[in-house]
């Protein structure tokens, strides 16, 4: 059976977490107003929820005989969660907007790679899949609980 999708898949996301971990750090750096002593370090607990599957996903990758993104011009070539120069003018609500909108995103990266390894077969990798849709959600709550809206999923 053929794997082809799956490694796609696969090394879409070892972009996406890659620009996703940058992205979350600028939240960190650049974040200024209510909750900052709470939310300074929690950008720092997802980023490294973000870093171990990003090495998960791309060992996963070699492992089924693909080969990782590795370069900091291939992920910003291929990711599709975008990215800005920072700055410090957004509100607290904004930049936890932009965190949570790349959780939605790999929420829905996640839900393809479900769907795209149940169709060639491969349940290890789709059991990776389903683990971080589950955490991702979980996070996605959180971040709408602390913006008071409810998660929408
Ligand atoms: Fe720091």
């Amino acid at each position: 059976m053929s794997n082809v999708k799956t490694k796609e898949v696969l090394n879409q996301t070892v972009a996406d977490l890659s620009q996703f971990s940058a992205v979350i750090h600028q939240a960190h750096w650049y974040m200024r107003g209510t909750s900052f002593l709470a939310l300074h370090p929690k950008m720092d607990e997802f980023m490294d929820e973000v870093n171990d599957y990003l090495d998960v996903v791309a060992e996963r990758l070699i492992t089924i005989g693909g080969s990782p993104f590795s370069t900091l011009k291939e992920f910003s070539e291929q990711t599709k969660i975008k990215d800005e120069i920072g700055s410090y003018d957004k509100t607290m609500t904004e930049r936890l907007s932009i965190v949570l909108e790349g959780f939605h995103y790999l929420r829905n990266l996640c839900t393809e790679g479900i769907e795209v390894t149940e169709a060639e077969g491969d349940h290890v990798s789709q059991d990776i899949f389903i683990d971080m849709k589950g955490n991702i959600e979980k996070t996605i709550w959180m971040l709408h609980a602390e913006l008071g809206t409810a998660p929408e999923l």
